[in-house]
């Protein structure tokens, strides 16, 4: 909240709490009284503050702001904003026995309620980068209902499947999956608690000294979500790096593993036995995307080296409507460019407000 005061926005924190006991943190950039609510929800390993890296005049939450939307900011459960619980601390193993599955049943749900209840509105937009997005179609394929509440969305890559996931965490995340056992019992099944980022850090050479910062960029960003030198602005990255990258639980990356080595978008894997208790079959059901009906404008990158264009293209071949499908204009846009590349307000906002103004021709081109 300082730093959208700071840059000359009014600025409200509000709490609301999941069905399940979570305590979550919304930070709002309120509009005028008929202004009209929208919601961006960010990805895994890091939280609302990506909506604003880019600064006034570029990053895509003051844009909207500037254009009289009343700006909803999520922070979903276990990140730094939004780790109270009714009766559990993140220090404990429970606390942390969720995955995206949860978030998308539980937290968007409760958020897209508690805004369109005080708005007595629908919300105009849901804007969701990587796990964002994942979150979204969780709750639209598993509570249709509230789901009926959002009028369009805007998917910041598409993250449903990751079979063509290039990036170096994959054999990173296989690891944790084989090893979650051990990891469960060091780490309390948080991944990583903020003062093994903290080591990290200052190993990979992102001690915030300047002369460092090259060597921490190439070692933590763009290796594993992709080189993309010319979007980074390095005088940004002191301030990246003091809020990215936060905990994930251990239940989210086993269940991400899970879903691209099946292939498939489902439920958590229990197990054959355990499956067969909690779901009736010995194999977890699939989130049907085909029966997601709102208006999706899916925007991607070709060097996203997390959500590869081939996987996304498979979720836009499911969903039945969606109004606009487009590569992002630049080559080496990578995962994090969505929202920390210099020209994203060129390359990409223009027509993503253009899209939400209801002013964009449909224009979805074969693939
Ligand atoms: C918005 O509505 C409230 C309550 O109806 C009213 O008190 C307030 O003056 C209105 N604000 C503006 C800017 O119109
Ligand atoms: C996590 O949740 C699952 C499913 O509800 C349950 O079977 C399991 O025992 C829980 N684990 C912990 C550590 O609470
Ligand atoms: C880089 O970021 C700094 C600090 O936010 C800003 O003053 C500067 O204009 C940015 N440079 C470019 C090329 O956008
Ligand atoms: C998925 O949803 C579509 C559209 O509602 C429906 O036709 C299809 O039968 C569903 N598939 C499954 C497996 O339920």
């Amino acid at each position: 909240p300082e730093i959208i005061k700071k840059a000359g926005y009014l600025t409200e924190t509000h709490v609301v709490t999941t069905e399940d006991g979570y305590i979550l943190t919304l930070h709002r950039i309120p509009g005028g009284n008929g202004s009209l609510p929208v919601l961006l929800v960010h990805g895994a390993i890091n939280d609302d503050i990506i909506w604003i890296v880019l600064g006034k005049g570029k990053a895509l939450a003051y844009l909207l702001a500037d254009q009289g939307y009343d700006v909803w900011l999520a922070n979903l459960r276990g990140t730094t904003y939004s780790r109270k619980h009714i009766s559990l601390s993140p220090s404990e193993l429970k606390y942390w026995n969720f995955s995206f599955h949860e978030e998308g049943i539980y937290d968007v749900p409760a958020m897209v309620t508690y805004i369109t209840n005080m708005r007595s509105q629908p919300l105009h937009a849901y804007i969701g980068h990587s796990m964002g997005t994942s979150v979204f179609y969780v709750m639209a394929t598993e509570r249709p209902k509230i789901a009926k509440m959002v009028k369009m969305m805007i998917n910041f890559g598409a993250g449903a499947f990751a079979d063509h996931m290039k990036s170096p965490l994959r054999p990173i995340f296989y690891m944790m999956k084989d090893n979650e056992p051990i990891l469960r019992a060091l780490f309390h099944g948080e991944i990583f608690p903020q003062n093994v980022y903290n080591i990290l850090k200052t190993l990979m050479g992102c001690n915030l000294n300047f002369y460092q910062a090259e060597l921490c960029v190439n070692n933590l960003l763009f290796n594993y979500l992709g080189h993309d030198p010319e979007q980074l602005n390095l005088t940004q990255l002191p301030f990246i790096a003091s809020h990215v990258p936060i905990a994930v639980s251990l239940t989210t990356v086993v269940h991400f593993v899970q879903v691209i080595q099946s292939g498939k978008f489902r439920q958590y894997d229990y197990g054959a036995t355990k499956n067969l208790l909690i779901y009736k079959s010995m194999e977890p059901p699939e989130y049907n995307l085909s029966s997601i009906t709102l208006p999706m404008a899916i925007y991607y990158g070709n060097n996203d080296l997390m959500l590869d264009p081939i996987d996304v293209k498979r979720v836009y071949n499911l969903l039945p409507n969606v109004i606009d499908m487009y590569e992002v204009p630049w080559p080496n846009f990578n995962h994090v460019d969505f929202v920390f590349a210099n020209n994203a307000p060129k390359l990409l906002y223009e027509r993503v407000l253009k899209v939400i103004k209801g002013k964009y021709q449909s224009n979805v081109t074969t693939i």
